[in-house]
């Protein structure tokens, strides 16, 4: 239902250009110029309140005047204009606004597009923009832009948040000669966001890809939700990755969590495949639009030279795609097609004598073998082989092979032949690289999506088991007493009410009460000092450890105090904590903030040094399933040393994914009060012992 309301704008049968010139050079003459050069069969109808023609074709004072009906209006009048443009608009019924007018919020006029955003919810016009290019389609043969010209047909659609890079990409898809069915620019997603885009492109039989250049958006949750949703591979490349999130954090996990990492998790939950840069978003997407993704990890190699089958193979390993020997019958097939110094065994080296024959006899028999999941195809041209004939040979040899559900991609490595043989390649549905690293990337995309693809059938189970009144109620008890962090003991609480491990601990009000409480407790115990005004309690001195008997307590509880006078004269001081002293184990650091973009997020990693000086940390947006968490103990680089290093036994990471679960399960569920909060350290112990949270730290949402 949702998705169908963009079919004015997606597929409009007719478009008003509202601000249409005959001054070539502005952009009204520009777009309409563009709509007749690209061929587009739907109703032009130019909009402009003085011209009785503009290029040739009727124009009308206003939409009001036009006697049919309207799908879409691309507007170029200035933004001054855009308001009562919109208003008329409205009236007569278009479906849906192409905004190309700049000047609203992103030069910070938020009030004037909300106040175009309101008009089009009154009359259930959907709006693309402001601030864009406009938008193109091929099989609509529809140019509703100011970019220059359709861009290279093919079966991938980009949605661009920024303009000029729409612009730029649409030139180069015929240099790179990767195609795509429809540029679309985005702008300021006043209404029209990506969301919405995929989910209407989910259903577009002309595109099998969508390739996103994103640089912020508002609402994490709904892109997440659409992209898990959608049938086909979605590819994204974020800029802006630098400087988010670091700002005024009042946690370590705070401090850590910049746009990369959150980005990054969000899109790896919702099966988004990333790009590192606009070469490998086009390199990527020519083949996720083209390719089946690679349903296991085993990637054969054929290629004619020992180099690039030794590049592919380092590339192989760097995109998580190591290479492993082919099976025997595999290889005593292959002999057959090689000279005796050739290579069998993965890279298939077919040696410099290849010529058409052996490439056909190998790549149909190998493709076609069960082992093989993904192929890539390598070829250095030589003076024994004409690249155009090989190419024949590739495309001829996987035709026959019958295969329809494994990927391959090639690379071409030579002069002006191998790349007329890429071009015809490429036309042919087989995604051609002029460097082998290149076809191992892409190949490697379509391996990620598949992973991505069966991590999403993964389910997550909430946990039923917690108090949600008791976390409330010491929260709503700190509020009350005008604070917006908690104490530890309070944190411990909160924890405590989600089933979190945390180490015993209570307050001691006075050093009797300190000396009852260890005795209940039990020896050895920690001390630490409970006072809103001291977080870095060790820095105060606040902070005892090993204290082995009653005569320790009530030394401890007098040193702890004076230290914390001497190191702040007034501060607040609840008292003490009496706390279970947990046995060592392995640190582990464990938080959350809730990030503007996709909410409650969680941070996962090793503690101590670890932490503080390599930020060795992962992220994923909550809740976390269990298989999602088990994946953030292994992808952290410190990951052996929960594995067991050194003769150490391994450590409880099942008991650790299942901590994270909690953890994130009670981030969402207190996302209306938790801001950010750590467990820090978390203390892991061997197979079957558990975790437990040695220190916590929660900080709330003002109100
Ligand atoms: N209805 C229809 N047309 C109207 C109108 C109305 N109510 N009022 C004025 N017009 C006409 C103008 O008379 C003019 O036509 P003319 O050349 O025949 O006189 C035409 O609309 C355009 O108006 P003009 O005032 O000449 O504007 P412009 O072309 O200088 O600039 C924009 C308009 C939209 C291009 C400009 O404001 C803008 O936003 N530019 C940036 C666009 C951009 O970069 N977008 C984002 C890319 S990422």
């Amino acid at each position: 239902m949702e998705s169908k309301t963009l079919d004015g704008l997606m597929q409009p049968k007719s478009v008003a250009v509202v601000g249409a010139s005959s001054q070539p050079g502005k952009i009204g003459y520009t777009v309409v110029d563009n709509l007749i050069k690209s061929g587009y069969e739907g109703k032009i109808y130019p909009i402009n309140p003085k011209a009785a023609d503009i290029l040739g074709i009727k124009a009308y004072p206003s939409v009001l005047a036009v006697p049919d009906e309207i799908d879409a209006a691309a507007i170029t009048v200035p933004a001054s204009l855009v308001e009562q443009a919109a208003e008329e608009c409205g009236k007569k019924g278009v479906k849906a606004l192409i905004i190309i007018t700049s000047g609203f919020s992103e030069v910070g006029n938020r009030d004037l597009e909300d106040r175009i955003v309101a008009i089009a919810r009154r009359y259930n016009m959907r709006i693309l923009g402001p601030n864009i290019v406009g938008t193109l389609s091929n099989s609509q043969k529809l140019n509703a832009s100011f970019a220059p010209f359709l861009p290279l047909t093919g079966k991938a659609t980009l949605i661009s948040q920024s303009g000029a890079l729409l612009i730029a990409m649409d030139a180069s898809t015929y240099i790179r000669r990767v195609g795509f069915e429809k540029l679309i620019s985005i702008g300021n997603m006043s209404d029209v966001d990506f969301a919405d885009i995929i989910t209407w492109l989910d259903d577009d039989p002309n595109t099998t890809c969508v390739s996103l250049y994103i640089e912020g958006f508002r609402d994490g949750r709904k892109f997440m939700d659409a992209c898990r949703r959608a049938h086909k591979p979605i590819i994204a490349l974020k800029s802006g990755v630098s400087s988010h999130g670091a700002a005024a954090a009042a946690s370590h996990t705070g401090s850590l969590a910049g746009a990369a990492k959150v980005y990054g998790a969000a899109f790896q939950q919702a099966g988004v495949v990333q790009a590192s840069d606009l070469d490998n978003l086009f390199d990527r997407t020519l083949a996720l639009s083209l390719q089946p993704p690679m349903k296991g990890d085993n990637l054969l190699i054929i290629t004619n030279g020992g180099g690039v089958g030794v590049l592919a193979t380092d590339s192989a390993e760097r995109y998580g795609l190591p290479l492993q020997f082919a099976p025997q019958d595999l290889r005593d097939e292959l002999k057959k097609h090689m000279p005796e110094f050739g290579s069998a065994k993965n890279p298939v080296d077919l040696t410099g004598m290849a010529g058409r024959d052996w490439y056909e006899d190998s790549i149909r028999f190998a493709f076609a073998h069960p082992w093989v999941d993904g192929l890539v195809v390598l070829y250095c041209e030589t003076s024994l082989t004409d690249p155009v004939d090989i190419a024949y040979g590739i495309k001829k040899a996987i035709d026959e092979s019958g295969v329809k559900d494994k990927p391959v991609t090639v690379s071409f490595v030579g002069g002006e032949q191998s790349e007329k043989a890429t071009r015809w390649l490429v036309e042919q549905g087989i995604p051609t690289y002029s460097a082998p690293d290149l076809a191992v990337n892409a190949l490697a995309a379509l391996r990620e999506y598949a992973i991505m693809q069966q991590m999403l059938a993964e389910t997550n189970e909430p946990c039923l088991d917690v108090n949600k009144a008791q976390a409330l109620e010491v929260i709503g008890r700190a509020r009350a007493d005008g604070r917006d962090s908690l104490t530890e003991i309070e944190a411990k609480q909160v924890f405590a009410a989600y089933g979190l491990p945390v180490t015993k601990t209570q307050l001691a009000k006075n050093e009797e009460e300190a000396v009852e409480l260890a005795k209940a407790i039990g020896f050895p115990i920690v001390m630490k000092i409970v006072s809103p005004d001291i977080l870095h309690k060790s820095d105060a001195g606040g902070v005892k450890v090993n204290i082995k008997d009653e005569a320790g307590v009530r030394e401890a509880y007098r040193t702890i105090l004076n230290n914390a006078k001497a190191y702040k004269a007034d501060a607040r001081i609840h008292g003490i904590a009496i706390q279970e002293m947990a046995p060592w184990g392995t640190e582990v650091i464990l938080g959350s903030v809730n990030d503007a973009t996709f909410g409650p997020t969680m941070m996962f990693g090793l503690g101590g040094i670890f932490v503080e000086v390599l930020k060795d940390v992962t992220f994923r947006v909550a809740p976390v399933a269990e298989g999602q968490a088990l994946r953030m103990l292994s992808e952290i680089r410190g990951a052996p040393i929960l594995a067991g290093v050194r003769g150490e036994k391994p450590r409880d990471r099942q008991a650790m994914a299942a901590t994270i679960c909690r953890y994130s399960s009670m981030i969402v569920d207190l996302a209306e009060e938790i801001s950010e909060s750590d467990a820090n350290p978390v203390l892991v112990y061997e197979e079957g012992k558990g975790v437990r949270v040695a220190d916590a730290r929660i900080i709330l949402k003002k109100k």
